[in-house]
């Protein structure tokens, strides 16, 4: 609970942003072939720079791709992969699936050329242009990591007419704004099987993120084989850890998707797990077991003793020959050093070292850490909380806790990143994170501290999230985080940021990612497998209780089953969404457009006979019970709502008990029901404010 509350830190409010016109850089965005309307297409992340031109090239079962240059065979996987999703969505019979280096094909249509193969690391190239026309298509790059990432724009701009499939013609020529672009895997508190990561590795691929960041180890799990000290997975894991094969492959995986893995070793707290195997390098005396609750533990390593250093070391030299990327990630959050405080042996250390408080001490053992990896030639990143004057200017520093740490990071002179307002946990709207821009045309920042600025993280803590919801937390959402990290900071228009992810969250099932589909097979087990139409109903205008309410208003352990109505409901309740900026619309035009209202009217006409439908089905199911007063709630704002909408229309007056039997109605709604929130009821409140 400790761990959840401090991180409701992390929330900020975005306080500004800004309009095209103010925009620092100036990119031939979206200019249509007459000059007219904006589009960015159905392309997420929108291009540094596209030109839309007259034609279309329609594909079909000749369509064939030839490589040039010098890449390796990382880039004919790439493009295997690509015209078996282009075959997939066409139905054509693509004849290039297993595409190979030996083959020259005849005659093709597409012509991509690549200078060399990137090293995957950080600061790879990943520029490239992508030209079509009605007659052919070139795509060119730097590198076959540039080349991957316009095969994606490639894919997202397949459309079709009555004649067939086709491409617009139109030139592309992008690049990313921000080096680094990463989405935070916790693998501890629920494990994520291989196959997880590997589909999300898939999505972010899709989006052009570039960094997977692995937290493999917390109080909860010890995820990661260890050949040097067995004990820690055989004691530490309840059996869910990745072998050294299993992370290869990850790596791999990841690698040909122009994906860097960096693994997440959180220390000197977190560190219940470790702790269970290794009980005399904990600050306070053992035995430990595996933690079951969430929050913010105490168990914490001994940084007074040389055994943890020559202990760390010798993992650190394992870990380092598994994990080819140069960064490792030390974590170095929420020690708030309890158990050090009750050591004796600790405290005469610290008075012994002239350290004036705990921070001094965790950065001797920081500083300890970071002579280990260099020796390994790594370089170190950690939570902001490891900045510390001391630390040399080369580690990376991860800004969780507000954007006030990145911003001092940065005029300390030290490389940062943001992750504070991208934390997908906790159920908030996607348009917050999208705004959430790591530089605002107000940053404080000058240029070259700017430039210290690397890009950011999503974050997806597993308190909440099993390999059944996982994806459905971290999709449609992440891919707006994705184009906040890829695209100028102009590209901020809300409508079609929403309209672009619902094409790219469908787009993303071809990919296995389970966020849609998993919806429907999770109502049908909560109902007994009958009529999924009225809880469907209910469940698209539900969404969690946000940020850290649900562990406060019930307990939860890491066996607490994360199948119930709040764990089917889906963040940012798309129903919900757009009936609000109906509302919107219909109110701010005075309340008479006959369309809008009867769009409105329609869905409070089926919220309010839902409670009937739903009631026996609710009743023939225990699991649903809990939701009986939100069902309740729903049918009895959506009447008042019906109520308002006609007493608006017809300019009809309220007195003061119809205003107070309102308000009571919609007290009663706001109120969670089973650790979920009614996402329309600010709708319904303003309908019944405008009649006040
Ligand atoms: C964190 O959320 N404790 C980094």
């Amino acid at each position: 609970m400790g761990r959840i509350l401090l991180r409701s830190m992390a929330i900020v409010l975005v306080t500004s942003f800004i309009g095209c016109n103010q925009s620092i850089e100036s990119k031939n965005l979206s200019i249509q072939a007459d000059g007219s309307e904006p589009s960015y297409q159905n392309l997420m992340p929108v291009p540094a720079s596209i030109e839309l031109q007259e034609g279309k090239f329609y594909l079909d079962d000749s369509f064939q791709v030839a490589v040039e240059g010098n890449p390796d065979k990382r880039l004919y996987r790439a493009i295997g992969r690509t015209i078996k999703r282009l075959s997939g969505r066409t139905g054509l019979f693509l004849p290039q699936v297993f595409f190979n280096p030996d083959e020259k094909p005849s005659d093709p249509n597409m012509h991509v050329y690549v200078e060399k193969a990137a090293h995957i690391q950080f600061g790879m190239e990943e520029a490239y242009q992508l030209k079509i026309s009605d007659s052919g298509i070139s795509l060119k790059a730097e590198t076959d990591v540039g080349a991957i990432r316009g095969l994606e724009t490639f894919l997202q701009l397949l459309d079709a007419d009555t004649s067939g499939y086709f491409l617009p013609a139109l030139t592309i020529d992008d690049a990313p704004r921000f080096p680094w672009r990463g989405l935070l895997m916790d693998a501890c508190r629920h494990f994520m099987p291989v196959d997880v990561i590997k589909r999300n590795l898939d999505g972010m691929a899709a989006v052009k993120l570039n960094v997977l960041h692995w937290h493999l180890t917390e109080d909860q799990g010890f995820r990661v084989e260890s050949k040097t000290y067995p004990k820690l997975h055989e004691l530490g894991s309840d059996g869910f850890y990745y072998t050294h094969e299993q992370i290869r492959e990850v790596v791999a995986y990841a690698a040909d998707r122009g994906i860097r893995v960096i693994p997440e070793f959180d220390l000197p707290g977190h560190a219940t797990s470790w702790l269970v195997a290794y009980p005399e390098l904990a600050s306070a005396p053992g035995p430990y077991t595996i933690e079951r609750k969430w929050g913010i533990m105490q168990p914490t390593f001994n940084p007074a003793i040389e055994e943890t250093y020559t202990f760390l070391d010798a993992f650190f030299k394992e870990m380092t020959a598994l994990f080819p990327d140069e960064y490792v990630h030390i974590g170095g959050d929420e020690n708030k050093g309890v158990h050090w405080d009750s050591n004796d042996q600790i405290q005469a250390f610290k008075k012994r070292m002239g350290f004036s408080d705990n921070g001094d001490l965790q950065n001797y053992f920081n500083q300890r850490l970071l002579t280990s990896l260099k020796s390994y030639g790594k370089k170190m990143i950690g939570w902001d909380e490891i900045l510390h004057e001391d630390m040399p200017k080369d580690i990376v520093l991860q800004s969780w806790r507000g954007r006030e740490a990145m911003i001092t990071a940065a005029q300390r002179g030290y490389r940062s990143l943001l992750s504070n307002g991208y934390y997908i946990d906790l159920h908030q709207p996607t348009d917050y994170h999208y705004l959430n821009d790591p530089l605002p045309a107000d940053s404080p920042l000058n240029e070259k501290e700017q430039s210290l600025i690397l890009g950011g993280e999503a974050t997806m803590w597993a308190e909440f999230v099993t390999p059944e919801i996982v994806d459905s937390r971290i999709w449609p959402r992440t891919a707006a985080i994705a184009e906040r990290f890829w695209s100028d900071r102009s590209v901020q228009d809300l409508d079609d940021m929403y309209r672009r992810m619902k094409i790219t969250s469908f787009r993303l099932e071809e990919l296995g990612l389970t966020h849609e589909r998993n919806y429907p097979m999770m109502l049908r087990r909560l109902t007994g497998n009958r009529d999924i139409v009225p809880l469907k109903t209910l469940v698209d205008v539900l969404e969690s209780v946000k940020v850290y309410s649900r562990n406060r208003q019930r307990v939860h352990y890491s066996y607490t089953p994360l199948t119930r109505v709040i764990d089917a409901a889906r963040p940012d309740a798309e129903v919900a969404r757009l009936f609000r900026q109906n509302v919107d619309r219909f109110l701010n035009q005075g309340g008479s457009d006959p369309s809008l209202a009867s769009e409105i009217n329609q869905h409070l006409i089926s919220w309010s006979g839902n409670h009937a439908k739903l009631s026996t089905i609710i009743d023939a199911s225990p699991i649903l019970h809990e939701i009986r007063p939100m069902s309740e709630a729903l049918s009895a704002v959506a009447d008042l709502g019906l109520e308002s909408m006609e007493l608006i229309q017809s300019r009809g007056e309220v007195g003061v008990s119809w205003i107070e039997q309102s308000t009571g109605i919609l007290e009663k709604a706001g109120k969670p029901v089973a650790q979920t929130e009614l996402a329309i009821l600010s709708a319904i409140e303003a309908l019944v404010k405008y009649l006040k």
